[in-house]
């Protein structure tokens, strides 16, 4: 064993005595190295059970200087117990007057102004994504989604909250002669959009690979990631042409990147990992285009697509699996949404973002 080797393990059993270098890592130090440490100045040292603190505010004036104490005991760790969720129901729309007193970096953060795209915005994810756009300034937000009752409702209720233009195109995202028309229809009407959300999609599991139906394999794989590609075309298409600059999100999965259990879901994972490796391979083709693609790859999300009756026992495993002991909430994939569309991430694209209350850390 090596001597510095043994020193950290001295020093870990509690034994050194020498405390003032006894919390580094000393595996990573050469021999040396340790006794340079130990022979430092003791004045330099901080004292092991407070942290000098200087505080500059209003209330002090400058260098106010104290100390916080450090408690060698850890406190108890408080049992992991998430907390309580209310959902907003209102939805307020950045004004311009708020806009124009935002410093610089608050102001990047917005999309004030822009005209966005959510497909599978009826309901879910995507409906909440459009609200949240809304409320970072969009000037206008187009639905595209395949389900006409939900659409309608989805358009009319953010209309009557935000008083904002809100179009609900029923497309469904397999069919590229409908999403071609739709989307130079809404290039007629709002110009060419600034951002695509692409979270339409759907899910199928508890299907043993050996069992799965080809049918139904195909059609996830056109809803999922053909329609993600369709969407994209058609919208980056339109970008190019107008040599307009540009943000698409497509709504991937952390099943992208692991796979789900218990349940069997091989076609799902599959056209997941295909959505994330198809922003990949957009974001490097049209970066010259000045257009940004990147994937938000939630976890396990409290929605519909989740509130069926077969996956209530199920849920109770995927929670003990998540080290924040809870699924998403539905307004969970907001921020990230705003930040990926608005020019706080220009330099962003290619990336795949989990978003998945550490599901994956394990
Ligand atoms: N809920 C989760 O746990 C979870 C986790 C990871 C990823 N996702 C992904 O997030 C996205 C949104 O999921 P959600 O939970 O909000 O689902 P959801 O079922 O609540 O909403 C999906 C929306 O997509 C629409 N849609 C479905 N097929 C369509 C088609 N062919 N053409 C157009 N619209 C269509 C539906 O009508 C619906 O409005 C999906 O891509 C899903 O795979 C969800």
């Amino acid at each position: 064993m090596s001597l510095a080797r043994s020193f950290f393990r001295t020093c870990r059993a509690g034994t050194t005595s020498s405390p003032s270098v006894s919390r580094v890592p000393v595996g990573h130090f050469s021999t040396t190295r340790i006794n340079h440490l130990q022979n430092t100045d003791k004045k330099s040292r901080i004292p092991e059970k407070e942290v000098p603190v200087t505080d500059y505010d209003a209330g002090h004036g400058a260098g106010h200087k104290h100390t916080v104490h450090v408690f060698q005991d850890a406190p108890h760790l408080l049992h992991n117990t998430p907390p309580v969720y209310q959902e907003s129901e209102a939805v307020n729309p950045l004004t311009r007057d708020v806009y124009e007193q935002l410093p610089h970096t608050m102001r990047s953060m917005s999309m004030f102004g822009k005209t966005v795209i959510v497909t599978g915005g009826a309901r879910g994810l995507g409906n909440h994504m459009a609200r949240a756009c809304a409320e970072a300034g969009a000037k206008n937000i187009v639905i595209f989604d395949a389900n006409q009752e939900l659409g309608d409702e989805a358009a009319a209720e953010l209309h009557d909250k935000t008083g904002l233009p809100i179009s609900f195109y029923r497309v469904d995202v397999r069919d590229a002669a409908a999403i071609t028309a739709s989307v130079e229809a809404c290039v007629e009407k709002y110009g060419v959009p600034d951002v695509l959300i692409n979270s339409a999609g759907i899910a199928d599991s508890n299907i043993k690979a050996e069992a799965y139906d080809v049918a139904m394999f195909r059609r996830l794989i056109d809803i999922n990631l053909t329609g993600s590609f369709l969407m994209s075309q058609a919208v980056g298409r339109a970008m190019i042409a107008a040599r307009k600059p540009g943000s698409i999100i497509l709504v991937a999965s952390m099943s992208g990147l692991v796979v789900n259990y218990p349940q069997e879901q091989s076609c799902y994972n599959a056209s997941k990992a295909g959505v994330i490796q198809l922003a990949k391979s957009l974001a490097a083709e049209w970066a010259k285009n000045d257009i940004r693609v990147n994937c938000i790859s939630p976890g396990y999300m409290d929605t519909a697509l989740n509130r069926v009756p077969a996956l209530e026992a199920q849920k109770k495993i995927w929670k003990s699996l998540t080290p924040q002991n809870r699924l998403g909430n539905v307004d969970d994939l907001n921020g990230l949404c705003i930040f990926l569309a608005s020019d706080a991430s220009k330099f962003m694209t290619g990336s795949n973002c989990v978003i998945d209350g550490g599901y994956t850390c394990y």
